[in-house]
């Protein structure tokens, strides 16, 4: 960050635009972008990286080797999506997404669910800003932890091992950071687990949520299997209002807490590195869309609430507020354009100007 004689702040982005229907919401969304910041005396001083599949297919690699590095300086780091029907997705995003999260230690993933006014959801008798809760899916460790491997290749006897690390301090950091989000919202906070069958890392995932929850007398904590958060999420989603949950069980539930509220096409997410050590990186939380990219009807509306979660997260909460009203403002009429998952037949572009107009 660096501000100038006229203050304006400027803040250095890395965007990595990737594949599928990534550059093409990115790139849309981009002049709002600008204008929200020129609006507030910001400006942004952007990077873009070519890494993703396309680059994986000339050099055999889907960043640089030192990529993560050379994101690391930056005030924030923008992802569109990663995936792509040519390459198996354990390279691509083992390859990409996968190492930054990890590599800059972006241990809280934050995925706020909001059912908007003027927007349907699936379940019957819900109305806008009745479905409100956020998910804290830890995002380093647990599920996505990179250990194991296949022997006897071929044979009959051929064996996959994956095994889960649940560390003591990666436990408790995210679980604290739910506590510290429930605090701030409405003093409940749920815990999903697998303790009735996962005896060991599940349990002790419940212990670390026992003995935390002891430094937040005013949380209400509740427990719930996955099995039965996924079951609750649909029958009584209004009871939810901060989750948390391993990497594997919240990357499941924030795809419920999408459709739910509407559309994966208005899901953001924050993958966040809460010290100032290294850069947050935010994306929306759906993927490279193979099945209607080049259409020009992706929404893009995920990936601008992302750019409201960026900036808030550097502190720009005013221009967050715009943003994030703007999409409000275009969701509640019902005028306005709309992409095809949310009953419409406008394009990315005419939902982008819209929003513009809406500044
Ligand atoms: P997906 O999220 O790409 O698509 C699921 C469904 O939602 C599709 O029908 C798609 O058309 C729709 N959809 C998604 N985003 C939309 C948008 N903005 N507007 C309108 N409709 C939208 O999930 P998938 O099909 O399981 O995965 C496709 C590829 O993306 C795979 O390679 C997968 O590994 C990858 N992926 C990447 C990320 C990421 O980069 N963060 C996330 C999820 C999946
Ligand atoms: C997400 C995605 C990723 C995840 C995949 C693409 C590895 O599904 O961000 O939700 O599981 O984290
Ligand atoms: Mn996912």
């Amino acid at each position: 960050m660096n501000t100038d004689d006229q203050t304006t702040t400027t803040y250095d982005i890395e965007l990595i635009p990737g594949d599928g229907i990534g550059p093409e919401v990115v790139d849309a969304a981009l002049p709002l972008i600008r204008a929200v910041a020129d609006d507030h005396g910001l400006a942004f001083d952007i990077t873009r990286r070519d890494w993703g599949t396309e680059y994986y297919l000339e050099q055999g690699e889907m960043m640089p080797e030192d990529g993560v590095s050379q994101l690391a300086a930056a005030d924030a780091i923008f992802l569109g999506a990663v995936g792509h029907p040519t390459v198996p997705d354990h390279v691509t995003l083992h390859g990409l997404l996968l190492p930054i999260r990890k590599g800059l230690d972006q241990y809280v993933c934050k995925r706020p669910n909001v059912l908007f006014e003027g927007i349907e959801t699936p379940l019957q008798g819900y109305d806008a800003g009745d479905i409100d809760f956020v998910v804290y899916r830890e995002n380093t460790e647990g599920e996505y932890a990179d250990i194991g491997g296949r022997e006897h290749r071929g044979l009959d006897h051929e064996t996959a091992v994956q095994s889960a690390l649940f560390t003591r301090e990666g436990t408790e950091r995210i679980v604290r950071a739910a506590f510290e989000a429930a605090t701030e919202r409405d003093g409940h906070l749920t815990s999903v687990t697998k303790s009735n069958a996962q005896a060991h890392s599940m349990v002790f995932w419940d212990d670390i949520v026992e003995e935390v929850s002891e430094e937040y007398p005013t949380v209400t904590v509740e427990r719930l299997l996955v099995d039965a958060a996924s079951m609750d999420l649909i029958r009584r989603p209004h009871e939810f209002d901060v989750v948390v949950a391993s990497n594997l069980f919240g990357d499941i539930l924030t795809d419920i807490g999408a459709q739910i509220t509407g559309s994966m096409g208005l899901a953001p997410s924050g993958n966040i590195h809460p010290g100032d050590e290294n850069p947050s990186m935010f994306e929306p939380v759906h993927g490279s869309a193979p099945d209607i990219v080049g259409d020009g009807l992706a929404n893009p509306l995920a990936t601008v609430l992302s750019w409201s979660m960026l900036l808030e997260d550097v502190g720009e909460k005013t221009a967050a507020n715009a943003l994030w009203d703007a999409v409000t403002n275009q969701l509640a009429d019902g005028a306005a354009p709309r992409t095809p998952d949310l009953g419409g037949d406008a394009t990315t572009e005419a939902v982008v100007d819209d929003l513009q107009s809406r500044l």
